[in-house]
């Protein structure tokens, strides 16, 4: 059975952990080498992995690159706009014919079911790098992160302030499969998914919604915001001005458990979701966080391949 990586669930709890685990491990062993010095056993030498972006990426792009060659493999990126795709190829065809030329595919996409057509005529695995649903592959190198900062998974209570986006959806899903709580801090009309709150608490985990953003992050061990407008919205200033009491500043994180840490994919949009005094403080462990990226990525990339 070909692996895919689409959802965090496509793995599961236990191999999520296994990922966690790998990635600081190998993180550990190359530790001041050369960013294009292969790791000493190059586990998927000469794999080649295909790189399709239908919307813009600097750490996805580059984390994968990195990943698969540290791995011992290869890396081909491409923009979907200048593929065939770009003018009609089919992704079913696109898939068939990515399938007999590379042993692996990334793709960043818009509409999810995009990502699931891909993968349901590719006969390698195919991983999600983002799509307006979900963002699996951050999450890999939030949980590194936060495990790495000395914080333990279950029971964690993690607060999330802003817009109900495509990488809520996944830290909602990873909540589940790792047992921890998410405090949301959102704004009405701009929840998140109700079906990934709904499998999350199915799993265990608690979910809560708080229209007051202070009382979402009280006593949080960690507090994470992204962009209020994701690629592909709309910018309006009406939904700016509701985003705007859900800002992570100096006085919104002092209300967060003390030790506790503040997370952001990147790119931030300073002054917006969070401010500079957050993003630059100690508190933050967004650099980190954006370095794991790359050894999250190798884990998502053994996991698929079954080495994990
Ligand atoms: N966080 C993230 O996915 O960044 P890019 O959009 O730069 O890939
Ligand atoms: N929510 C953001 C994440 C970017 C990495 C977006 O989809 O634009």
């Amino acid at each position: 059975m070909t692996r895919h990586f689409l959802e965090l669930s496509d793995a599961g709890g236990d191999a999520l952990a296994a990922m966690v685990g790998d990635a600081m491990e190998r993180k550990a062993a190359r530790i001041g080498w050369p960013k294009g010095r292969a790791d000493a056993d190059q586990p998927l030498k000469d794999r080649v992995l295909a790189m399709v972006f239908e919307k813009n990426s600097t750490r996805t792009r580059v984390s994968f690159d990195a990943a698969i060659r540290q791995l011992g493999g290869h890396a081909l990126a491409m923009e979907a706009g200048t593929m065939q795709l770009g003018r009609g190829e089919s992704i079913a065809d696109t898939a068939r014919v990515l399938s007999r030329m590379v042993d692996a595919i990334v793709i960043r996409t818009s509409d999810h079911a995009k990502i699931e057509e891909l993968a349901a005529h590719a006969s390698v695995p195919v991983i999600n790098g983002l799509t307006d649903r979900s963002h699996p592959c951050q999450i890999v190198a939030d949980l590194q992160t936060v495990v790495e900062h000395g914080k333990a998974l279950p029971g964690l209570e993690l607060a999330w302030l802003g817009d109900g986006n495509n990488v809520l959806n996944s830290i909602i899903e990873a909540a589940g499969l790792m047992k921890f709580n998410v405090r949301l801090g959102i704004p009405e009309g701009f929840d998140s998914d109700p079906a990934y709150i709904e499998q999350a608490r199915s799993r265990g985990a608690t979910i809560t919604t708080h229209r007051d953003a202070h009382a979402a992050v009280a006593g949080a061990d960690v507090v994470v915001t992204d962009t209020w407008v994701s690629m592909g919205q709309g910018d309006s200033a009406a939904k700016i001005a509701a985003m705007m009491p859900y800002q992570v500043n100096e006085a919104l994180m002092a209300g967060a458990a003390p030790g506790a840490l503040f997370l952001h994919c990147l790119p931030a949009h300073r002054g917006e979701e969070a401010t500079d005094g957050v993003l630059d403080g100690a508190q933050s462990v967004i650099w980190d966080e954006a370095e794991n990226r790359i050894h999250a990525q190798k884990s998502v990339l053994r996991w698929v391949f079954g080495q994990l």
